[in-house]
């Protein structure tokens, strides 16, 4: 009985799309969190998702969704994707788009192995590159829109050994120079070394001592925990994540990111180039990508840490962090009109603890192009908060890991999405979606970048359209009802990305350009896009990478006229 399939490929045949073993997944996100016995009742439950199909139309379902998101998920809640929501629904269901099968095909073909077991994809299968540099080997970040597309299609055996894969990694002594670096990092990415003649596959892997600017990944273990909460949830295998080398290898991310120091904010402190964004582009301080990864790693964690001993204590730190994180990011990181103007009109040299403008931020230094960029409707987390600085930048991922995460409150998160409806053609242009925005320019990217000649403006990480970002859209709109957003992006992508080769990056204003060093093949784009048209055709696919507002952690009173709406 195999009513996923059914419903995906209106018995096109499983392989031809490029799907297997969907049956496993159709009784595992239907079940309940806790009712086991649900398993037993697939035939009844393929009758249901047939009706709703017919029945229901997917912005019903939709609102339905982010209604039924708002229970407190501290409890662990294996086996099931949160949104009880009929399989396939969106228009194209019954006649798959011919790029998804394209896209299988070139996401299996990126498959590495390591003694016959897969173990990640490569980051771009590009041989008419002249350059390879690290792009033939396995990125924690970049494998985590693969793992979600296995995942949904199924097949969780390949993210099981990613997962134990750099777990393993992770125990091996990390130095640079004559540096040691912390135990719990995670490395960027490894490559599989297979020698022919002995027959051995050995692994090296590169915790940043090799990396351009010699960066380490603070993204990495985050996108690790997020990842094994997203295999639990999916497959309901709790067996994983609770051995002691899982629990082990949380805790001692945990320790690399909760341990005590001279900080006075509960953000993490970074340097500059150490996630997505992995060259310089002056998001060092505290950037909003790492610290939205942040806030939903340890979520993640709160919710797989067991409660022994060890375990306790990490449980009481991540919440307290959690605590103070979700206020510190809501009330400072916030930005929407309301907010502007209060920035705008500041006094400085405030001391004691009745200041207001706390981080004493000149006025002065406000661009002038924030002021046309922000709507009445609509905000969104701005890029840094530290000392006399903010980055008015806006980025997507750390805005819609926010969203997921529910580090924004459900006002926050409707706001970001009015955002995105707002200020269209500068965030999507002609290519979801832009990394950040705006581009930095001349003098300034001069400084800011230190010249860097693959970032100039509306190129790469400078303002460049990034086609992988595409899942995380797509997750937000769903988790905010607004799946016609998602449709919209994901038909603009379906009109270049196959014929332009599945580019990583494009450049310009408008995102109209394949990118000036960009690789074709790029894996994170295929499978991105896999992942956001699985989430849309079935969004209880979300559940796995998704988190429920946490009622506990209040969410602070604010004056925006955007949240009102
Ligand atoms: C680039 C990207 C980085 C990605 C890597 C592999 O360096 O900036 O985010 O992980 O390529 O695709």
């Amino acid at each position: 009985m195999d009513c996923v399939k059914v419903l995906l490929d209106g018995g096109k045949g499983g392989v031809e799309s490029g799907l297997k073993n969907v049956s496993s997944h159709c009784s595992i996100s239907e079940m309940d969190d806790y009712d086991l016995s649900k398993l037993l009742e697939r035939p009844r439950l393929n009758i249901e998702r047939q009706r709703s199909f017919d029945e229901r139309s997917l912005s019903e379902l939709s609102v339905g969704l982010s209604r039924g998101l708002d229970h407190y998920e501290s409890a662990y809640s294996p086996g099931r994707s949160v949104l009880d929501t009929p399989a396939s629904s969106a228009r194209n269901s019954f006649e798959p788009h011919p790029m998804v099968a394209d896209a299988w095909e070139a996401l299996r073909r990126s498959l590495v192995h390591f003694r016959g077991q897969p173990v990640g994809t490569i980051a771009a299968y590009d041989h008419a590159s002249e350059e390879v540099l690290n792009y033939d080997q396995v990125f924690v970040r970049d494998f985590v829109p693969s793992a979600l597309a296995f995942l949904m299609n199924g097949e969780p055996d390949i993210v099981k050994n990613f997962l134990l894969k750099t777990l393993q990694l992770q125990g091996w002594e990390k130095r640079i120079d004559r540096f040691k670096l912390g135990e719990g990092a995670m490395p960027a990415s490894f490559k599989v070394l297979h020698d022919p003649v002995r027959k051995t596959d050995t692994i090296v892997a590169d915790f940043g001592e090799s990396a351009i600017g010699r960066v380490a990944p603070i993204d990495s273990g985050f996108w690790w925990i997020i990842l094994l909460r997203a295999y639990t949830k999916s497959t309901g295998d709790l067996s994983l994540a609770e051995t002691s080398e899982c629990q082990k290898g949380m805790r001692l991310i945990l320790a690399l990111c909760l341990s005590e120091g001279f900080d006075t904010f509960p953000t993490l402190l970074c340097a500059d180039g150490c996630s997505m964004i992995d060259r310089r582009m002056g998001i060092y301080g505290y950037p909003i990508e790492i610290q939205s990864l942040f806030f939903m790693a340890l979520r993640a964690a709160l919710a797989m840490l067991k409660h022994d001993a060890e375990g306790k204590e990490f449980i009481e730190r991540i919440v307290k962090r959690l605590h103070a994180l979700s206020y510190h990011m809501r009330s400072y990181f916030w930005l929407d009109f309301q907010q502007l103007n209060d920035i705008y009109r500041y006094k400085t040299e405030e001391y004691s603890h009745t200041a207001v403008n706390k981080f004493n931020v000149i006025p002065d230094s406000i661009p002038d192009w924030v002021f046309d960029f922000m709507p009445t409707r609509g905000g969104y987390f701005i890029g840094n908060v530290s000392p006399a600085r903010m980055d008015f930048r806006w980025f997507a991922l750390g805005n819609c890991v926010a969203i997921l995460s529910s580090l924004a409150t459900p006002e926050q998160a409707s706001a970001i999405m009015d955002l995105f409806e707002e200020r269209w053609e500068e965030l999507v242009g002609e290519m979801p979606l832009k990394i950040c925005y705006p581009a930095i320019e001349s003098h300034e990217w001069r400084i800011v970048t230190g010249c860097d000649p693959k970032n100039t403006r509306w190129s790469y990480h400078n303002g460049g359209s990034w086609p992988v970002l595409l899942w995380l859209l797509t997750a937000a709109c769903i988790k905010t009802g607004r799946p016609q957003i998602a449709r919209r992006a994901i038909d603009l992508a379906e009109s270049r990305l196959l014929k332009d080769s599945w580019p990583e990056y494009y450049d310009g204003k408008l995102g109209r350009y394949i990118g000036k060093q960009a690789r074709k093949y790029q894996t994170w784009s295929i499978a991105g896009y896999l992942v956001a048209k699985m989430m849309l055709e079935d969004p209880s696919h979300l559940g796995m990478i998704s988190l429920e507002e946490d009622k506990q952690m209040k969410p602070v009173l604010k004056r925006s006229s955007s949240w009102t709406c």
